[in-house]
């Protein structure tokens, strides 16, 4: 590889590792492993040491990730709050070694401490009593969420024997059985489940009111003090300290060479399971402070020591069954039904197969012993099948021609590996539709989860989703387990659902390839349902987010048989028709504002005239803010209007 070509590879890396970062630090919704995140971090090292003529200023190794949101109040930190190295294998380690010996010599203790997954916060204790508490942030800002700290309970709000001023560094976590615990709880009142302890950890964190965090039943453990009035000699001596200080301190082990750390960090891994938190790998600190200072850091990570991280975790179990779903667009999703296993923190009994291409591939069979990991450490997979361990008389399995639920045939689709159901009214799909139409991104209606949607159908109660909407509280009451007071919830939160505006309702009708964004592009195209049903592919392909097979996919949902009727009836429950807008004087009637770059001296909210997203022909009036991008180019393309704030305040006055 050349220098160029490093290069154009490095700036690859910087996108994907940002993008990651900002799922992550930001969003605390990753979409890969920590494990393949460190990994695309290690290719970036790599690749900067090979060529360091290729190191930007604005490399993600030179810095720690996260940003700071607006949410909290900045907190600078005194100290700065490192990361780690990340290490993968022994030689990594020893070359870890190695490099702190040839910097101070032989003889050097290291202690091992269990990597706590958590989300890493620094406290600030003045004699003796809790005073602030921030998140990491970028390292050097965090963001002040002290209130929410408080209402840990082991976080200690005094401390005994406390030096006059300390900050102390550590880990919030949610614990394995408070996290199971809280997903049980979430099932059944029919809300989306926590993804992992440590997204539930930091989204919990992250909340504005404090109740959120005291319900989610955080916990917290030290590891550091970054900075004390008193004096300490080694790091062991400073963790005793901080437990007589009363602190939940990470367990250590004390190691006179790195050799004699790695039974330890293996036998860390491999028992992973009997810790109360999730943990992703075991820090290798040394342990002689004065000897940190010598050491130093880089601009990133401390010197002294690193982590090494486990590869995910991976269980054996046998499997049971493969189940066949139904899903709501029809299509028969085969489930691997498992021996219950615990797996990155929780208790895992299914996993998705995909398809039969994948079936076939694994040549997975009922009564095999399949290795389960979970990808991204969320959703649970086979991995693999023991064929070694495979008993006599095993079959290669196939998904049936028929839908188990209806009985009509199933077809391939033309143009994937996905299998789907004919028959028009298949319960199956009837359910699905139903828990869709109700789903978070879709009507958001509380209360009306799986399990409640079921007991619906099945009491006769609804058979198709503008059903509903014509729920009464006494009808409800007769359901088992219904309570007055739940029946009416029920119905004031389906109510309440009418409101949600058209793009929400499109998305909700479930029609192929209408996912939540692209269901609010047309909803602001369009402005009402009537105007998107008397749409043809002409007008919908004009939508820039908008294909032909998806177009098609719209004008065949309204065609189907019972739309029609299920529109009827969703209009006459008094369900909004309409885009979210909201309308200026009468004198811009029909006209569509677009706003773009930042306003002054309003919010789009407050600017308050029939305000779409997108530019499109339809568009009357572009408000260009300051740093405008792509929507004014295309404003200029299109020959629309483009007016100034100013201009845009003066119309409104
Ligand atoms: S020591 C400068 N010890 O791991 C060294 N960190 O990947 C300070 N972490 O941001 C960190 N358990 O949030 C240390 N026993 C432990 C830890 C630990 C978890 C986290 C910490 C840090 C991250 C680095």
């Amino acid at each position: 590889m050349n220098v160029e070509e490093a290069r154009a590879l490095a700036e690859k890396l910087r996108a994907e590792i940002a993008e990651h970062n900002r799922r992550y630090y930001d969003n605390d919704a990753p979409t890969i492993s920590d494990f393949e995140y460190d990994k695309l971090n290690h290719s970036l090292i790599d690749l900067e040491n090979e060529f360091p003529e290729i190191v930007t200023d604005s490399s993600p190794t030179l810095h720690v990730g996260g940003t700071v949101s607006d949410k909290f109040a900045p907190f600078p930190h005194e100290v700065p709050l490192e990361s780690l190295q990340d290490v993968f294998s022994h030689e990594e380690l020893f070359a870890f070694g190695e490099r702190v010996k040839n910097a101070i010599g032989d003889g050097i203790a290291f202690d091992v401490e269990p990597k706590i997954d958590g989300l890493s916060i620094a406290l600030t204790y003045e004699n003796g009593v809790f005073i602030k508490g921030a998140t990491r942030g970028n390292g050097r800002v965090g963001e002040d969420v002290t209130h929410n700290l408080m209402t840990i309970r082991s976080l200690p709000k005094t401390l005994k024997n406390a030096p006059e001023r300390l900050i102390v560094r550590g880990e919030v976590y949610m614990a394995k059985d408070v996290f199971e615990d809280i997903n049980n709880q979430r099932e059944i009142l029919g809300q989306q489940s926590l993804a992992n302890p440590r997204n539930a950890a930091a989204g919990s964190l992250r909340q504005l009111d404090p109740k959120v965090a005291e319900e989610r039943r955080l916990d917290l453990i030290v590891y550091n003090i970054q900075y004390s009035t008193n004096t300490y000699k080694t790091h062991t001596e400073t963790l005793d300290a901080l437990t007589e200080m009363g602190f939940q301190v990470v367990p250590y082990k004390l190691y006179s060479s790195i050799e004699d750390c790695v039974e330890q960090i293996e036998n860390i891994g491999k028992t992973r399971d009997e810790y109360s938190y999730e943990m992703d790998g075991a820090v290798i600190k040394v342990n002689d402070l004065s000897l940190r200072t010598v050491l130093g850091s880089t601009s990133k990570v401390p010197r002294w020591a690193v982590a090494y991280k486990y590869p995910p975790e991976e269980k054996l179990t046998k499997l049971i069954d493969i189940a066949v779903q139904v899903g709501r667009t029809g299509v028969l999703t085969p489930k691997a039904v498992f021996e219950p296993v615990r797996l990155a923190g929780t208790t895992v009994s299914y996993a998705t197969l995909h398809n039969q291409d994948n079936i076939s591939a694994l040549d997975v069979r009922i009564g095999d012993t399949v290795r389960i990991r979970k990808a991204g450490e969320i959703i649970p997979e086979v991995v693999a099948v023991e064929k070694e361990l495979r008993p006599e008389g095993t079959k290669p399995f196939f998904l049936p021609s028929v839908c188990p639920e209806c009985g009509a045939d199933v077809i391939r689709d033309p143009d994937g590996a996905a299998v789907r159901c004919t028959g028009a009214n298949c319960p199956a799909q009837r359910l699905r539709n139903l828990v869709h139409f109700a789903s978070k991104d879709a009507m958001d209606i509380d209360g009306l989860g799986p399990s409640a949607c079921e007991k619906l159908l099945n009491a006769g109660f609804v058979e198709d989703i503008a059903d509903f909407y014509y729920l009464d509280v006494q009808s409800l009451q007769t359901l088992p387990g219904m309570k007055r007071k739940s029946a009416e919830n029920l119905v004031a939160a389906i109510n309440d659902s009418k409101k949600r505006g058209l793009g929400r309702l499109l998305c909700a009708l479930g029609i192929r390839q209408v996912g939540t964004k692209a269901a609010e592009v047309i909803a602001e195209h369009f402005g009402t349902m009537d105007s998107l049903k008397c749409a043809n592919l002409f007008d919908l392909t004009e939508i820039s987010d908008v294909g032909e097979v998806t177009a098609q996919y719209i004008i065949d949902w309204f065609a189907s048989p019972g739309a029609e009727e299920i529109l009827g009836k969703l209009e006459k429950a008094g369900v909004s028709f309409e885009a979210e807008t909201t309308r200026v004087s009468d004198a811009f009637s029909g006209m569509t504002f677009v706003l773009t770059g930042t306003l002054d001296s309003m919010t789009r909210d407050e600017a308050g005239a029939k305000i779409n997203a997108s530019v499109s022909k339809k568009t009357s009036i572009v408000v260009a803010g300051e740093a405008a991008g792509s929507k004014l180019t295309k404003a200029n393309e299109l020959g629309i209007k483009v007016i100034s704030e100013e201009e845009f305040i003066s119309m409104l006055q």
